[in-house]
Parts: structure tokens; sequence; C-alpha cells
């Protein structure tokens, strides 16, 4: 998002959050195309493994009540399923779990680590195209990339509004930064996990 130079800080929270992770996210797409997902379906399968870890991690999150009590649809926002299920598509095991997940992070920390999973369907829109070169469609293989019932950017837009329109202290402002500057670590994290269980791939 463009803030102009004389503003001090974005005014919506959501733009602030674009903010600090956008150098984080252009690291991290550079890294996810750096394995070259979208070349063979072997190494696809390798991103849906850290999808897959991802989304399984932020389960206990995305079931939260307290946190349902602030986004409603918030279970079914959860690709955690949709993950697995493309990965008995692409016949690969389900992983492990990977030390190091979020554990008891506050509200407004978790808010910033689904902030990143929601934020990430946005992307979503545009690997989706490069899977179906692969044979891959929101119904094999890449479910959890597919488009979210009633729309993705409405989808979006409703996430993004409940966020800005959250009354936070100034702790709480700084723990939603926190976490979403550690979810995309954390995905950084996986997503090596899985290509290095690959070498051939890596
Ligand atoms: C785990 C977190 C995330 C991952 C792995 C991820 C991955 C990616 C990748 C690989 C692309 C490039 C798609 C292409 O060029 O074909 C992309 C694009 C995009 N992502 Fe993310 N993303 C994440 C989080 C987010 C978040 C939090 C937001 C919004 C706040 C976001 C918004 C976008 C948008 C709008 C695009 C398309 C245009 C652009 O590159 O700016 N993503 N993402």
């Amino acid at each position: 998002m463009n803030t102009p130079d004389s503003a001090p800080r974005p005014s919506l929270r959501s733009q602030r959050l674009n903010q600090i992770t956008n150098e984080p996210h252009q690291k991290l797409d550079a890294l996810v195309k750096a394995h070259k997902p979208f070349d063979q379906v072997a190494s696809f399968a390798r991103f849906v493994v850290a999808q897959y870890l991802f989304q399984s991690e932020l389960k206990a999150l995305y079931t939260d009540p307290a946190l349902q009590e602030i986004v409603p649809d918030l279970p079914e926002r959860c690709r955690a399923e949709q993950a697995r299920a493309d990965l008995a598509d692409l016949n690969t095991e389900v992983p492990a779990p990977v030390a190091g997940a979020v554990t008891s992070p506050s509200k407004a920390e978790a808010l910033g680590w689904i902030f990143v999973s929601e934020g990430s369907k946005l992307g979503a829109a545009f690997l989706i195209k490069r899977a179906v070169g692969l044979g891959l469609s929101d119904t094999f293989g890449a479910r959890h990339l597919g488009e979210p019932a009633g729309g993705r950017a409405e989808g979006w837009k409703r996430f993004i509004r409940t966020l800005d329109g959250l009354d936070l202290s100034a702790e709480e402002e700084a723990d939603l930064d926190k976490g979403a500057v550690a979810a995309f670590e954390r995905f950084t994290v996986l997503l090596e996990h899985a290509y290095a269980a690959e070498p051939e791939l890596a």
C-alpha cells in the first residue's frame, strides 16, 4: 500500500502490517520461486508439504473460540484439510510436525499470524494458475490454493475490515506486528524443511 511520505505512519493497522511484512514477503516470494514449484509435480508437492505444515500449525488458532468471537468464520478459513487432501492427491506422505510451531500466542499475536495466512490466499490466485499447468486444480492437488467460499477478495476484505476495526492497546499492536513477522519467518523455515527432505529437488 502506498502511504504519502508526509504521513508519519499508515493510518490503518492493515496498511502498517502490509508495510512491515513487505520485505519478508518479497524474500519469501523469491524463495518459493527459487524452488521452481511449477517445473514438476514433485517440486510442487514439496511446496504443499510446507503449506500443510504451516496450516496445521495454525489450526489451533483458527479454531480458538476467543479468536472466533472476533472473526466468526475463522474455522472455515483454515486450509489444513485441503492441504492434507492435496498431499494425498500427490501421493505424498503427511509430514511429521516440525519443532518450533507457535504455541499459546496472545490474541493479538495470533491475529498477526492469521493475517499472514489469510494474505497468502491473495498470492494463491496467481499460484493456482501455474499449478493448472501441472494438471492440478482446486479439486485435485492444489485445493488449498482454490478460491475460498464467498470469494477471495471478499474474504480478505472482510477479515481486514474486522482487523482494522479492533480496539487494541499499544502492547497489542506490537504483538500483532510480532505475530505477522514471526509467521513469515516460520513459513520460510517450513519451506526450507520441505525441500531439504528431497535434496534432489532443492
Ligand atoms: C505464508 C505467507 C505467504 C506466502 C508463502 C506468499 C507467497 C506468495 C507468492 C509466491 C507470490 C507470487 C505469486 C506469483 O507471482 O505468481 C505472492 C504474491 C502475492 N501475495 Fe503473497 N504470500 C504470503 C503472504 C501474503 C500476505 C500476508 C499478503 C497480503 C497482506 C500477500 C499478498 C500477495 C499479493 C497481493 C500477491 C500478488 C501480487 C504481488 O506480488 O504483490 N501475501 N505471494
